[in-house]
């Protein structure tokens, strides 16, 4: 007999995580290297009618950059990130700021004991920042459905990631261009050129012209995209065929 929260066929969502997220060194120094002000996350949430009496939820949360500014404006939060280092340190903030209404979660996205911690339909916005490009399509898909399930009818899903908004004809001549638009040379201030061209060949980001259809698939309206630099996508999306309430 198998567990039926983890069958035989279910992803190891550790072992794509990104080895550098279970690294405490790394971890130490991802704020300074990511550079991420979430600011504009914040006022496109709240924008979207997300305030006091809200319930949110960070997937892949990491060091909890965004939780820790959405925090003040909302009922509660709860991040979740499969790392063991990312966790301590985004329990470690929780803690400092005496926020009882912040929950950290040590679990996958995909995980399906997920509902056991968040009631399905009970939660009013979904964050993902740069953490679903960890795995396969056939994966991502599972999760958005996941996330859909989550949300309460008009739910919002805040979705950033890497996702190439590249032509197929091109793609080989708009990567190399990427990669050689990196900002850094040093990696304890950005992504180098290395990086992203580890990035291309070992993580899971995909086409917008495929993930966008995915989107929808899974129960989604697209309300707002925005692509920079031809691979930096942020989608805030509704749950398809329900107005907010
Ligand atoms: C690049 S970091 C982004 C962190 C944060 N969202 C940010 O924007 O700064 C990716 C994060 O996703 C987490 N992660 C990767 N796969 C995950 C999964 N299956 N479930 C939950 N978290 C995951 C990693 O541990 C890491 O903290």
């Amino acid at each position: 007999m198998h567990d039926r929260s983890r069958p035989p066929w279910w992803l190891d969502e550790v072992a794509h995580a990104g080895a550098e997220h279970l690294d405490e060194k790394y971890v130490a120094g991802y704020e300074r290297k990511a550079a991420y002000d979430p600011s504009e996350d914040v006022a496109a949430l709240r924008a979207s009618g997300i305030g006091g009496d809200s319930t949110i939820v960070d997937l892949g949360a990491g060091t909890g950059v965004f939780a820790m500014a959405m925090a003040p404006h909302c009922r509660r939060l709860v991040v979740v990130d499969v790392s063991p280092a990312m966790v301590d340190v985004l329990r470690a903030k929780a803690d400092a700021a005496g926020a009882d209404h912040i929950e950290v979660v040590r679990m996958g996205y995909l995980d399906r004991d997920l509902d056991a911690v968040i009631e399905p339909g009970s939660v009013d916005a979904v964050f993902s920042r740069n953490a679903l490009h960890q795995v396969p399509d056939f994966w991502k898909v599972v999760a958005l459905v996941r996330i859909a399930r989550l949300l309460r009818p008009g739910g919002i899903l805040r979705l950033r990631d890497l996702t190439y908004e590249m032509e197929p004809a091109t793609v080989e001549e708009e990567i190399e261009a990427w990669i050689a638009g990196a900002l850094v040379d040093d990696p304890r201030l950005g992504y180098t050129a290395a990086e992203l061209a580890e990035h291309v060949r070992l993580e899971h980001s995909t086409f917008t012209w495929l993930l966008e259809p995915m989107i929808e698939r899974c129960g989604f309206e697209i309300l707002d995209r925005d692509v920079r630099r031809s691979a930096y996508v942020t989608y805030t999306c509704r749950v398809a065929g329900r107005e907010s309430s």
